[in-house]
């Protein structure tokens, strides 16, 4: 930590947490979008944060993206018994960015249970219906809406959008709104107003409010808007981020 102090982090982090509303922040060197081994730094940073956060017995929800992979990669073998659950369904993305595969890898280095959310990312009204009155999936919901942990990424917009294949003309209907963010499938613009919610089981952000912690870990200085946009829109408490992400948010 005096490290930390010397080279200006700590102080970046407390104007950062300052300048978002947030209780923590977390600071790596470097620049996500221009090295991946900052990418691994940011899920090392969460999987330490994990481990001093985590008690035996808690509910743990993580959503899919490659940041959050990362954190799966770097958590070391802490045999804590939790549940770990995705908190959204989230099938369409590459096999290994899915929440489910993460929940059941994080699941196996904590010693811990999971179980799975077996949803597309893009629903009808009527099959998200009949998901959710399925027991099983209910029960799943029940469990994830008493998680005390959340844990998730945050994306820009559009590419996100790109990403889950939204319908062209969906995706010109959010751009409009003026979508800058998307995190645990909810669009959100500057000001942190909600754009566009997807239609998928799993938490909603007025879940969030009953969740003790909610973290998220993302980088890059492409993400600074997508960052400030979700601090400000909905119940962020902890961001672990990369330096050059938080210079662009502290610059503007
Ligand atoms: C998704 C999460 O899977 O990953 C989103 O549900 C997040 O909350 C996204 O925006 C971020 O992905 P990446 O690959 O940029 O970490």
């Amino acid at each position: 930590d005096v490290i930390r102090e010397v080279e200006g982090l700590a102080e970046k982090e407390r104007r950062l947490a300052d300048r978002l509303g947030l209780q923590e922040v977390r600071i790596v060197k470097g620049d996500a979008d221009a090295d991946p081994l900052v990418k691994k730094a940011l899920g090392h940073a969460a999987a330490e944060w994990l481990k001093k956060t985590l008690r035996p017995g808690d509910i743990l929800a993580v959503t899919g993206g490659t940041t959050i992979a990362t954190v799966a990669d770097q958590i070391p073998r802490t045999p804590l018994g939790v549940e770990v659950l995705p908190a959204r369904g989230g099938v369409g993305e590459n096999m290994e960015f899915q929440a489910n595969t993460i929940a059941s890898r994080i699941a196996a280095q904590l010693g811990g249970t999971y179980r799975l959310l077996h949803a597309p990312d893009v629903l009808s009204d009527d099959a998200l219906q009949s998901l959710i009155e399925d027991p099983q999936v209910q029960d799943t919901l029940q469990r994830l809406r008493s998680a005390r942990i959340v844990l998730h990424g945050i994306g820009q917009a559009i590419p996100m959008a790109k990403r889950r294949r939204l319908p062209e003309s969906r995706i010109e209907q959010i751009e409009a709104h003026g979508a800058i963010a998307e995190a645990f499938g909810y669009y959100f613009d500057a000001h942190g107003n909600i754009v566009h919610a997807m239609n998928t089981v799993g938490l909603r952000l007025s879940d969030l409010k009953h969740i003790e912690r909610i973290s998220a870990v993302a980088g890059g200085s492409s993400k600074a808007d997508a960052i400030s946009a979700v601090a400000f829109g909905s119940p962020l408490q902890v961001l672990i981020t990369d330096e050059a992400a938080a210079d662009a948010i502290l610059q503007k």
